[in-house]
């Protein structure tokens, strides 16, 4: 998630995954064509598309993997949350306060490297989960200047300077490694791995879901050695792969696109779906039809939803109502 934010872009993942043709439709595109004569050529044509958008049956058997370590933290369906990426938590060290008083709270890595704030939420008795982008390179991180130009595919639509990443690059896993080590070191509970779904975007680097099970198999694995609990988020063409491997999911904007079902497969195994919708009159001005899309979206019973502003500052609004903000360092 970049620090800007252009005002008419809808967020990331909802947003991208909306423009993507269902892929029944175009299998049936491809049959139709072909019963028309049309060459030989258009159904490659098709065929090539279909690979690029990325679509996905996870029909092959995946390697086994190791087994996820039991002290990995595995939240339960139903546990409230927060998430704050673009702001640095401020929570007196001598007096440690926090709104809302939810069991989770998703902050930026970067933002909090240095500072007592995930210590200081886990005294409180939360659980830290730490973003960072995982799939995408972000100008302004301090390890920024680790990447190599040839791993940079293209502009992610709507957030100037950030790019799509070579997933399955040896450096680029470096640098993710070394970021789940930060993690590591700083006490995270677990990470959220952004960007993951490359594959539904135009990314110029050919990215395939299959590239995105491999890199989160990669990133889970990794992760399991400091015994850090992995959420998926977005990337519903995945989650069959992914599953029986990730502790959460983290979810943006199923209730605004109606597919809130195709993440419901975590609640059925007692994973919970941290869930954001982004309604316009957020922050502070959410009407109760805004609010009831948020919450009552099929699919989405027992998802944790939390309404956000676009740019997920300290601002939070909940399904009974209640709202909160955040104290942050302005
Ligand atoms: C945190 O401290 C380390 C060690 O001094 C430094 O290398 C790193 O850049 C700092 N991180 C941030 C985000 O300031
Ligand atoms: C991405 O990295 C892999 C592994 O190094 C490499 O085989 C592939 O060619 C790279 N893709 C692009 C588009 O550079
Ligand atoms: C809040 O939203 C309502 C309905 O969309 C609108 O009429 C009103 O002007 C908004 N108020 C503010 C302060 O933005
Ligand atoms: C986040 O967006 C809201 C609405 O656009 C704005 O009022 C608020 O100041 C923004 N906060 C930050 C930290 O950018």
């Amino acid at each position: 998630m970049a620090l800007s934010f252009e005002d008419e872009t809808l967020a990331k993942g909802g947003a991208h995954k909306q423009t993507r043709p269902r892929r029944d439709k175009l299998v049936i595109y491809a049959i139709v064509s072909s019963l028309l004569i049309l060459s030989l050529a258009l159904g490659l044509g098709l065929g090539l598309g279909l690979r690029h958008q990325g679509t996905h049956s996870p029909s092959k058997p995946s390697p086994s993997r190791p087994p996820i370590p039991s002290a990995v933290w595995q939240p339960n369906v139903g546990e409230t949350w927060q998430i704050v990426l673009n702001e640095v938590l401020n929570i007196d060290d001598n007096d440690p306060v926090v709104e809302p008083n939810v069991d989770v709270f998703d902050i930026d890595l970067f933002l909090h490297q240095n500072t007592t704030v995930v210590s200081n939420l886990q005294k409180l008795g939360k659980k830290v989960i730490c973003y960072f982008s995982a799939g995408s390179y972000e100008p302004d991180r301090p390890d920024s200047y680790s990447f190599s130009d040839s791993d940079l595919g293209k502009e992610l639509d709507g957030w100037p300077g950030e790019r799509w990443l070579n997933i399955s690059s040896p450096s680029v896993r470096d640098i993710m490694a070394a970021r789940i080590e930060i993690a590591s070191q700083m006490g995270c509970d677990a990470i959220d791995p952004d960007n993951v779904d490359g594959y539904q975007n135009d990314n110029g680097l050919d990215l395939t879901s299959d590239d995105s099970v491999e890199f989160m198999n990669f990133l889970v694995d990794t992760a399991s050695q400091y015994k850090i609990a992995v959420g998926l988020k977005n990337a519903g063409d995945i989650i069959p792969d992914l599953l029986p491997r990730v502790q959460f999911a983290v979810n943006e904007q199923c209730a605004q696109f109606d597919n809130c079902g195709t993440t419901r497969p975590f609640i059925k195994t007692k994973k919970p779906v941290f869930h954001i919708e982004y309604p316009r009159g957020a922050p502070s001005n959410v009407t109760e039809a805004e609010s009831k899309d948020a919450c009552t979206s099929a699919g989405a019973t027992d998802f944790s939803t939390a309404i956000k502003a676009k740019n997920l500052s300290g601002w939070v609004e909940y399904c009974d109502g209640s709202t909160a903000t955040t104290n942050v360092f302005s």
